[in-house]
This record gives structure tokens, C-alpha cells and sequence, in this order.
């Protein structure tokens, strides 16, 4: 199973000021340095966080693969025609969501879905659907014309330690079967952490998991120490 890394978060911290640090794209580099087998970067509508030049800076530098996420729109998709990530990733956007909330509904609109994946696929872009573990969706997902899909996992992460986590964790475990089944390769991600990311691996074939939060979270204290240490010999 491979890594991907988020990094919108940088990219957020960078914006609070409006300056140049931390630099998101300096971020993705130690990322792949450090084994993440891809870069995501999510180009919202409201640039809130990752910003075009960013994603232009990441094609450039970048060794290991570019995966654009983005909304089903006319802009975005003349983004990724232009800059040709190496993957992109389908997912639904609302403004005032704090991060991605649910899944694509690929089967409530399945005519608009297949005509913005077709012109991406042509020009070599792998494409991928964010969808809920729900059968319909992956249905509507192989009809697209879509190589991939990435389950949305919030709802496992959410039931982790709880009752409820078997369930959530057997509809990813059958959505990925039946995804399989029907010629798609399935990727997974968001909410994902130290905890309950180990279960994935209970799953056959899932090909890569998409990870963020956590992962910026844990960099937080796992450099802080250093950090500090490092300010601290240049006040003495
Ligand atoms: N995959 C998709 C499609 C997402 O929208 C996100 C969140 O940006 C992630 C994965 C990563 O989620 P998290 O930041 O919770 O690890």
C-alpha cells in the first residue's frame, strides 16, 4: 500500500500571515524524501489554502506524483488540462465546509461525471472519484470512464473504538471488493491516523491512502522540540 500526503495544512499556516512560510512546497519535498509516494494538493474554489502557483511549483519540483484534488468545474478542469498532474481527484466542494465533508454523487449525475472525466483521461491524467462505501456510487463510478476510486473513510475514522466500527470498516472492506470487481483501483483516505489507519491494511488490494491531518498534526510536535532548541541557541 502506498503513501500519499496531504499538504494543504502547510499551506493554510502560510496563509495565516500571507507570507512565504512554511512553504508548502519545501513541505512536499521532505515528504517525498521521507517515502510518501505522492504529493496531494487541493485547489479549492476559494484558494483558501493551496494557491494556482503552488500547484504549477509542485508539477516542476515534485519527483514523485502530483494528485490535484478538485471540484467537478469548468475551471478546474482547464487547470489540470493545463498543468497535467499526474492524477486528480474528484471530490465535492462547499464553500463553508471546513474540509471535504462527503463523497462525490457520481450517481446523481453521472452524464455531467463522464463528460468532465473523459477530456482528463485523453490527455493522460489518471483520474479518481471520492465516494462513500455505497454501491451505487461504485456503479456509477465504473461507468465513468474513471480509472479509480478513493473511499471516503471519515465515517470509519469517526466510529474508530466505538461500537460502530466493524460496520464502517466491513462497507469500506465490501466497496473496495465489489470496486475491484468491477475493474477499478481503489484508494482511501481522510480522517486517517495513527490509530485507526493499521486496519487498512485488512483490506486486499487497496492500492494507496491519501493522508493529511494527522500527519501535519504529528510534525507539530514532532519538530517543536528542535524547534525551539534551535531558536534558543540563537537568543542565548
Ligand atoms: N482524501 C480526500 C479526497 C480529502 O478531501 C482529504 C482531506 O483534504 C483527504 C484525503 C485527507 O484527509 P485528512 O486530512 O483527514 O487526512
Amino acid at each position: 500500500m502506498l503513501l500519499g500526503v496531504n499538504i494543504d495544512h502547510v499551506a493554510t499556516l502560510r496563509n495565516a500571515r500571507g507570507g512565504f512560510e512554511p512553504d508548502p512546497i519545501h513541505a512536499a519535498q521532505i515528504c517525498e524524501e521521507s517515502g510518501a509516494t505522492s504529493i496531494t494538493a487541493h485547489l479549492r474554489e476559494d484558494r483558501r489554502h493551496i494557491k494556482d502557483q503552488d500547484v504549477r511549483a509542485l508539477k516542476k519540483v515534485l519527483k514523485v506524483n502530483l494528485n490535484l484534488e478538485m471540484a467537478v468545474t469548468d475551471e478546474m478542469q482547464k487547470i489540470a488540462l493545463e498543468i497535467k498532474p499526474h492524477s486528480v481527484c474528484l471530490v465535492p466542494e462547499k464553500r463553508q465546509e471546513v474540509t471535504t465533508e462527503g463523497g462525490l454523487d457520481v450517481a446523481g449525475q453521472l452524464n455531467k461525471v463522464t463528460n468532465f472525466v473523459a477530456p482528463l483521461v485523453e490527455a493522460g491524467i489518471l483520474v479518481s472519484l471520492f465516494i462513500d462505501a455505497d454501491e451505487a456510487q461504485i456503479r456509477a463510478a465504473a461507468k465513468t470512464g474513471a480509472q479509480f476510486i478513493e473511499l471516503h473513510t471519515g465515517q470509519y475514522s469517526h466510529a474508530f473504538a466505538t461500537p460502530d466500527e466493524q460496520e464502517e470498516f466491513e462497507k469500506l472492506r465490501e466497496a473496495s471488493r465489489l470496486a475491484h470487481a468491477l475493474g477499478l483501483k481503489v484508494n482511501a483516505g481522510h480522517g486517517l491516523n495513527y490509530e485507526n489507519v493499521g486496519r487498512m491494511r485488512e483490506i486486499d488490494d487497496l492500492y494507496e491512502l491519501n493522508i493529511g491531518h494527522s500527519i501535519i498534526s504529528r510534525a507539530v510536535f514532532t519538530g517543536l522540540s528542535q524547534a525551539v532548541k534551535d531558536m534558543s541557541n540563537l537568543v542565548k
